[in-house]
């Protein structure tokens, strides 16, 4: 596997690739890679004849200092897993080479995509998502690239994103990828105390009790009913919880059974924050 520290260097590894015309599948991840970005990485090598994986805790997404400071770094253990799982090239630039001296993002319009959820929650981190992919992109050209659905948010701005920009990739959207006791997997969950590592699969099991309840109760009670899940919870507490259409990302008032709806909850662990989402049938 080749690993590049160098925008140019990798341009020309890829130049090279396309003039052989081998199909480029990428996975952007900001390391500390556990079972669920293998997952892409799998399915890239599955579907392409070159994948290039990209390891870059992007600093202009994060609006929280400390989460930044503290994001795990496990750069040696990474290398070894992409090598396992057949990835060509991995992609490990430094800030200065990415941003230079000027370390701020580009702003972006996703058609109000962007002020739901995270976007409300994460003062510009979606500005920084954009910033950061669309650098990447312009640099590893990847016919596909593959993201997991646990960030769906990120995932349906990003292929606006490449809609808007008229690149010509297709963005992939994986399924979570889930520890046996359900909690979705995040290079987060190694940062919790074992008390909340413990709680945390309370957070899927009530979504799924969630979804149950769109027989029998409506929008508000079920957001009422998550509430006070987690108002009764000890070590768990709610940021948010919405049903929301999964094309517009628009809060859902009732369902409509034309349209499609997901369930995101955002919850904080001790000082971890941690999301996960789930589809939800409609009535
Ligand atoms: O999902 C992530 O890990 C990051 O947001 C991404 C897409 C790699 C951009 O920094």
């Amino acid at each position: 596997m080749k690993i590049f520290t160098s925008k140019s260097d990798l341009k020309s590894y890829i130049s090279s690739k396309k003039e052989e015309k081998k199909k480029i599948g990428f996975v952007p991840t900001m390391g500390a890679l556990h079972q669920g970005h293998m997952s892409l990485v799998k399915k890239s090598v599955k579907k392409n004849d070159v994948t290039v994986v990209s390891i870059f805790v992007n600093p202009t997404q994060f609006d929280n200092k400390e989460d930044l400071v503290k994001y795990p770094k496990t750069f040696e253990e990474d290398v070894k897993l992409l090598e396992s799982g057949s990835c060509d090239a991995v992609f490990v630039p430094s800030v200065d080479e990415i941003y230079g001296e000027n370390v701020i993002s580009e702003r972006f319009d996703f058609d109000g995509l962007e002020h739901q959820m995270e976007g409300k929650f994460r003062d510009g981190h979606f500005d920084g998502v954009g910033t950061i992919v669309k650098a990447l992109f312009k640099i590893v050209q990847p016919d596909v690239a593959y993201f997991g659905k646990k960030d769906f948010q990120q995932l349906q701005i990003i292929k606006k994103m490449v809609e808007k920009l008229k690149m010509p990739i297709k963005v992939k959207g994986m399924p979570i990828f889930r520890e046996e006791d359900g909690l979705a997997m995040s290079s987060r969950n190694t940062r919790l105390t074992p008390a909340h590592r413990e709680a945390a699969p309370f957070i899927h099991k009530t979504l799924k009790k969630a979804r149950k309840k769109t027989g029998t109760k409506n929008v508000k009670e079920i957001i009422e009913w998550v509430e006070n899940q987690f108002k009764k919870h000890p070590l768990l507490e709610l940021e948010y919880f919405i049903i929301a259409d999964e094309k517009t990302l628009q809060t859902a008032e009732s369902f409509n059974a034309t349209k499609r709806y997901r369930a995101f909850i955002a919850v904080f662990a001790g000082e971890i924050r941690l999301i996960d989402n789930v589809r939800f049938k409609n009535n």
